[in-house]
């Protein structure tokens, strides 16, 4: 594992692009695995940046995200699919049609982990995958569990997870009790991972994950048995380490 330590959200947010700007200059045709939540938005922020600039191409990329709540569609704004859509899809040239998230409005929780799973074999291993982390620990939204799932599933949702989303939503009821989300399996077969931390509040669970023992029950820790995991994180969030 490697950590890369920045001074602040900015600096972490301009590494992390450039991480992930090589990888789209190397491979014009890469698969890049997308997060959402608030630590890789200005990540996405630079990408544009770079797009704009001329620098970077994204008409023959595929993307796939990590996770979408169960029971929002796609106009919803607090789905995954608008997240994306307003911080990085709709500013620059990737094409819709390769761009995944799992369908947050199919009901059946079988039928919409195995197409996603579909979905996912065939756009084959990530070249990157990009990552936060959650207060518990998780990953896309593999919650602390006895296990680790190894492919797409349906999760509920922890009452912290719930809690810390609250923020997007206008009430805490409103927040979703479950979601989709690709399993540690897959999230585990990128070529590389990269994770973005900022702040003091991710101080914690960053020594937990990384220098504590790999265990279901901080899902993130079993990063440290990946060959190409990255964590750019400012120097808040290592505090602790
Ligand atoms: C959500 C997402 C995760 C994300 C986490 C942390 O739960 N499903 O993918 O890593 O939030 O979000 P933030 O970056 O806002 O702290």
């Amino acid at each position: 594992m490697r950590i890369i330590r920045t001074k602040d959200y900015e600096d972490m947010s301009r590494k992390a692009a450039n991480l992930i700007s090589a990888v789209m200059t190397m491979k014009p045709d890469c698969v890049l695995g997308l997060a959402t939540g608030s630590s890789p938005v200005g990540t996405y922020r630079h990408l544009i940046r770079r797009y704009e600039n001329g620098d970077l191409d994204f008409s023959r990329v595929t993307t796939v995200n990590l996770d979408e709540y169960k029971g929002l569609d796609r106009e919803n704004p607090q789905s995954y699919y608008y997240f994306m859509r307003e911080n990085l899809f709709s500013h620059v040239n990737i094409d819709p049609e390769r761009t995944f998230l799992p369908d947050g409005t199919e009901q059946d929780s079988e039928k919409a982990c195995s197409a996603y799973n579909e979905i996912l074999h065939r756009a084959g291993r990530a070249d990157l995958q990009l990552l936060g982390i959650g207060h518990d620990g998780h990953i896309g939204f593999n919650e602390p569990s006895d296990t680790f799932a190894k492919e797409t599933h349906c999760v509920d949702l922890t009452d912290m997870t719930i809690e810390a989303n609250a923020r997007f939503f206008s009430s805490r009821e409103e927040v979703p009790t479950q979601a989709y989300t690709m399993g540690i399996r897959t999230i585990m077969s990128a070529k590389r991972v990269l994770m973005v931390a900022s702040g003091a509040d991710k101080a914690k669970i960053l020594r937990e994950a990384f220098c504590g023992p790999v265990t279901p029950r901080v899902p993130a820790s079993i990063l440290q048995f990946h060959p190409d995991f990255v964590l750019v994180a400012d120097e808040s969030a290592l505090s602790e380490m």
